[in-house]
């Protein structure tokens, strides 16, 4: 028996409470308290977690010194997410943060050269990793020989009002990081450049660009091409989005929401091999991850050196769409840590960035 992990949560907007009755559920996992600039929304939160005396405050960092956290799990909106989780590692807690991990990669290169110099485990909760059909379906492409494409269909029609019916790229900004993300673990590969066109279907109730279709060139020579929409009614995929990975040797395909299923060669396929480890399920999965790796000193998935590129293919995708031309990844990379010394405020942070011998090496090291 290990002692439970005592974290506070800062972020009492609706993922924040997702996050409180997740943390509520996991026995490793003690909640000590409840930071929001909205005092009042912290206070709601606790009273609707039938906890209406835990602690509450405006600042994280605070509230974890005086309640006694161990670390702090940040489900601030993404401009906050680069404060936050400075001045909490700053302070020697480690991090579980929300997705995306900063609101732009140059505050993305900031916080992982700050998780450098502190020390402390800055860990993204990207949930959708977190899936054992996900799993499955890596797994299964093991069978399939040298894998040249995987492709995903996304067709939603949410009517969420507020921010996301007003942004300039509502889908790629809000949910493709999603998508990217898995495309990166479903083929343990990173990002080499995107062509990205986006656009608005005439009936999109979205002010911004409701549809994308990005064509990724992964290292290795693979492509991932994702296809989506945030304004088609009719047939919906799953959230996850719909999963063709095609091989020399046959294919996976999985709906997002089912197991996947193999379609091979018999004479050609190797073997497939269940994934060892259950991922547990979303924000559960990652938050479990987090403890584990707190206790053994295991990398998680989600180390924020590990996470940025994922923000990355999401401004080149933005990027490409806007200039009308092929990006390449490493150019956003290389321009992001340029304007990241230019712009970084903490000395200590900034000798750090200035060792780096090149983003790249940085990031996978
Ligand atoms: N993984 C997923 O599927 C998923 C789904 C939805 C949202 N999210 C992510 O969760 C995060 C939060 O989203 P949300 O929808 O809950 O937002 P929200 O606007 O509902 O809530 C954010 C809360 O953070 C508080 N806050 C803002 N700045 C703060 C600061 N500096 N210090 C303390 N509190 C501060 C606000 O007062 C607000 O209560 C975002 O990063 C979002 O991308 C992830």
């Amino acid at each position: 028996m290990t002692a439970a992990l005592r974290v506070v949560v800062v972020g009492a907007g609706s993922m924040g409470k997702a996050w409180l009755r997740t943390v509520e559920a996991d026995d490793d996992v003690e909640l000590t308290g409840i930071a929001d600039l909205d005092v009042a929304a912290a206070e709601a939160a606790a009273a609707e977690l039938g906890r209406p005396a835990l602690p509450v405050g405006p600042d994280a960092v605070d509230l974890a010194r005086s309640t006694g956290a161990e670390a702090i799990i940040n489900v601030t909106i993404p401009a906050a997410h680069h404060p936050v989780t400075t001045a909490a590692l700053l302070a020697g807690f480690p991090v579980l943060g929300e997705k995306p991990v900063a609101s732009t990669v140059v505050e993305g290169l900031s916080l992982a050269a700050c998780a450098e110099l502190t020390g402390k485990l800055f860990m993204v909760s990207q949930s959708r990793r977190y899936n054992r059909h996900l799993f499955a379906a890596k797994a299964q492409a093991e069978a399939l020989g040298r894998v040249g494409i995987v492709s995903v269909d996304f067709f939603k029609a949410p009517h969420f009002g507020g921010f996301r019916d007003a942004m300039a790229s509502p889908l790629l900004l809000d949910m493709a990081i999603h998508q990217f993300d898995m495309a990166r673990f479903l083929l343990d590969a990173d990002p080499v450049s995107v062509l990205c066109e986006e656009y608005n279907p005439a009936w999109s109730w979205y002010a911004g660009n409701a549809a994308s279709t990005a064509t990724f060139e992964m290292a290795g020579g693979a492509r991932f091409v994702f296809n989506g929409s945030w304004c088609s009614p009719g047939a919906e995929t799953s959230w996850n989005g719909a999963w063709r990975i095609s091989g020399e040797h046959g294919s996976v395909l999985w709906d997002g929401d089912h197991e996947p299923t193999l379609d091979v060669d018999a004479q050609e396929a190797g073997d497939v091999v269940r994934p060892e480890t259950d991922p547990g399920e979303a924000i559960a999965g990652s938050l479990r991850e987090f403890a584990s790796a707190l206790r053994t000193g295991a990398t998680p998935m989600g180390e924020v050196h590990a996470n940025v590129m994922s923000l990355a293919m999401v401004e080149a995708a933005i990027q490409s769409a806007s200039l009308g031309r092929r990006v390449a990844l490493d150019d956003v990379l290389n321009a992001s840590y340029e304007a990241a010394l230019a712009k970084e405020s903490n000395e200590d942070v900034l000798r750090v960035l200035k060792s780096w011998p090149s983003v790249r090496t940085a990031l996978t090291r």
